[in-house]
């Protein structure tokens, strides 16, 4: 997953496109640089590295033009070298092009190049592209010359298998950024006085202006100093509504923390109030969710729920698939989208089909909500980014307006997440007479308490830090829980080995004895969260399994539960909520405590190696 920023205007491009591509740092790091046209020739900086290493470089190599492209990279195809970098540039140098996605065919299409002569300075599939581009361009043995940047960028992309979004300029029809998206994000910012930018994201302009236009899959825009047009194959120029980006750019910087993954912890208190902002309705134990306005014969013919996601979405999918057959009594299954989409699934009629992203980008999730929608299915997003592609091709949808997470690690989406599923547990539940009113207002009122209860959990995080100091080297976790805790534990585990690099493993607490027990030693630390619930007893007595093998017991229990605080060897207290909401208070500590881990390991919390915020590749 890569970020993708141009600009055309009045200003000194370079600074302008190395400040957007700060902003999307966390889309992809590994490598970045910029294309700038200037006076019949395309300037290319580009560095292996972060960002920085593109700054120094233009210290010592400055660029300077009023329009071009930039790319920050999370390498698919080609390790992240320099050589491998983005702008790519065509055979004879006339066209630059930045690209985010996967071309699937681009091995078949490398080897027709290759044969006409075509040398490729990189490993990359999207060097295939910009070569393609600049043959069209000047009219090859399959058809006539394109003459123009947007007719040649539309013929070389009917010829592409695969997901795109992607930024070209030419030496040979100057004063224009050509950009198209198929699965891959993509934006126009509206700028004043003939400026306009593009971006993979908001974050990149929103310092410049709010005013942005969301390209939906298949379009393309030209952009030149004069504003710009949003087109289509085959139906020409399409009008394309502008929408205005209502957070703040201090949302997406740090605010003063070490991390933007603790600033996102710490935000937890007024994230998870946001995401309930009006929509709870205490007295009648009800909730209002304006996505879902209109849709009330639909959802009450619903037979069956389908969850879909990936890795911190799934887990959230597991409790949101016990909320609804504990409390809204509809069958309900989960499934991970990148299995979902290959294993032949039925899908029967009348079933609600929940793609839950945070980015809204993931491609495993697009394409399984693809499928399942395609399959017949009501599709429900689920969902942080505004305006992002699974947000939009769902057919209703909850935002959990938790504001941009930065963080790879994903923290305050994830308790976002629980709530957005409780809430529409309610509200089917109550929909289909299988909530009674009361028990609605139990879980309204459970809703209400969240932000006060993380806020006092927060005030753990001394204690946490120097719990994460004695377990920082252990090499082995295990995180148990049941009920609606296994899916927490797993999420702890999760949290835990992304960031710090140590294996760690979630399991339902009884599953021990079916084999993982084996590996119980003083070695190997043990979270187990235990908090009062419906299982707690079965919990307890899994407690007693490892203390009998020696393990080392680090229990989330609940606030005064004097007798299990004996047993175990560390205590973390989570205060009494409804069962359904137990997995929000334990995931807190377990963020803290990864977090903590994590940073005295010295290990980078914020972009951990190998991860990306967004997996918008399959
Ligand atoms: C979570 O901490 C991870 N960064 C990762 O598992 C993430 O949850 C997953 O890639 C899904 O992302 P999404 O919610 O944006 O679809």
């Amino acid at each position: 997953m890569c970020g993708i920023v141009g600009y055309i205007g009045e200003k000194q491009v370079a600074p302008l496109l190395i400040q957007g591509l700060k902003r999307l740092e966390y889309r992809g790091y590994d490598s970045a640089g910029l294309a700038i046209a200037k006076n019949g020739t395309i300037l290319i900086r580009k560095e292996a590295g972060k960002i920085a290493e593109l700054e120094k470089l233009l210290v010592d190599e400055p660029a300077e033009g009023t329009y071009g492209i930039g790319h920050t990279r999370w390498a698919t195809h080609g390790p992240p070298t320099t050589r491998n970098a983005h702008p790519h540039v065509s055979e004879k140098g006339d066209f630059a092009l930045v690209h985010n996605g996967i071309i699937e065919n681009a091995g078949a299409l490398r080897r027709l190049l290759t044969e006409r002569g075509h040398v490729f300075a990189s490993e990359t599939d999207t060097e295939v592209l910009v070569h393609l581009i600049e043959e069209i361009f000047n009219g090859t043995a399959d058809g006539p010359r394109a003459g123009k940047l947007e007719r040649a960028v539309e013929t070389a992309l009917s010829q592409v298998e695969g997901t795109y979004g992607i930024a070209v300029v030419s030496t040979l029809d100057p004063g224009k950024i050509v950009v198209a998206r198929l699965g891959s994000p993509l934006l126009i910012g509206v700028g004043e006085d003939g400026e306009t930018f593009v971006a993979s994201d908001a974050a990149a302009v929103i310092a410049h202006t709010r005013n942005v236009i969301y390209l939906n899959d298949g379009d393309m825009a030209t952009i030149t100093q004069d504003g710009y047009t949003v087109h289509r194959p085959a139906q020409g120029p399409v009008h394309r509504e502008i929408s205005h980006v209502d957070w703040d750019l201090s949302e997406v910087e740090r605010g003063g923390y070490a991390h933007f993954m603790l600033k996102e912890i710490m935000e937890q208190p007024s994230t998870l109030q946001e995401t309930m902002r009006g929509r709870l309705l205490e007295d009648e134990g009800l909730v209002k969710l304006g996505g879902l306005t209109g849709m009330d014969e639909e959802l009450r013919a619903v037979q069956r729920v389908l969850i879909l996601g990936c890795g911190t979405s799934w887990h959230s999918g597991l409790i949101g698939e016990y909320m609804l057959e504990d409390i809204a009594r509809i069958p309900t299954s989960v499934e991970y989208a990148s299995e979902f989409r290959y294993r032949r699934p039925v899908v029967e009629p009348n079933t609600l089909a929940i793609a839950i992203s945070q980015s809204g980008e993931t491609a495993d999730t697009l394409w399984a909500m693809r499928e399942a929608k395609q399959m017949g299915a009501t599709t429900l997003g689920v969902v942080n980014a505004v305006g992002s592609t699974i947000a939009r091709e769902t057919d209703a949808g909850v935002y959990l307006h938790a504001g941009p997470e930065i963080g790879v690690a994903s923290t305050k989406a994830f308790t976002s997440q629980v709530e957005v599923l409780a809430m529409i547990t309610v509200h089917l539940g109550r929909l289909r007479g299988t909530l009674t009113a009361s028990r609605g207002r139990e879980i309204v009122r459970a809703l209400q308490q969240l932000p006060e209860q993380v806020e006092r959990i927060l005030e753990m995080e001394p204690a946490l830090r120097e719990l994460a100091e004695e377990y920082k080297d252990r090499s082995n976790f295990l995180y148990l829980g049941r009920g609606y805790n296994f899916p927490a534990a797993l999420e702890g585990a999760l949290k835990l080995k992304e960031i710090s690099y140590i294996h760690a493993e979630g399991y339902p607490a009884a599953e021990m004895k079916h084999g993982p027990i084996a590996l119980i030693d003083e070695n190997m630390p043990v979270v187990v969260i235990a908090p009062r619930d419906g299982v707690y007893d079965k919990v307890r007595s899994n407690i007693d399994e490892v203390k009998a093998r020696g393990g080392r017991i680090i229990g989330v229990l609940s606030e005064g539960d004097e007798e299990l605080m004996k047993v175990v060897d560390h205590v973390i207290s989570i205060p009494r909520t409804h069962d359904a909401l137990t997995p929000i208070l334990a995931s807190v500590p377990l963020q803290l405590l990864a977090y903590h881990i994590a940073v005295l390991r010295g290990c980078n919390v914020d972009q951990p190696r190998n991860l990306a915020k967004s997996v918008t590749v399959e």
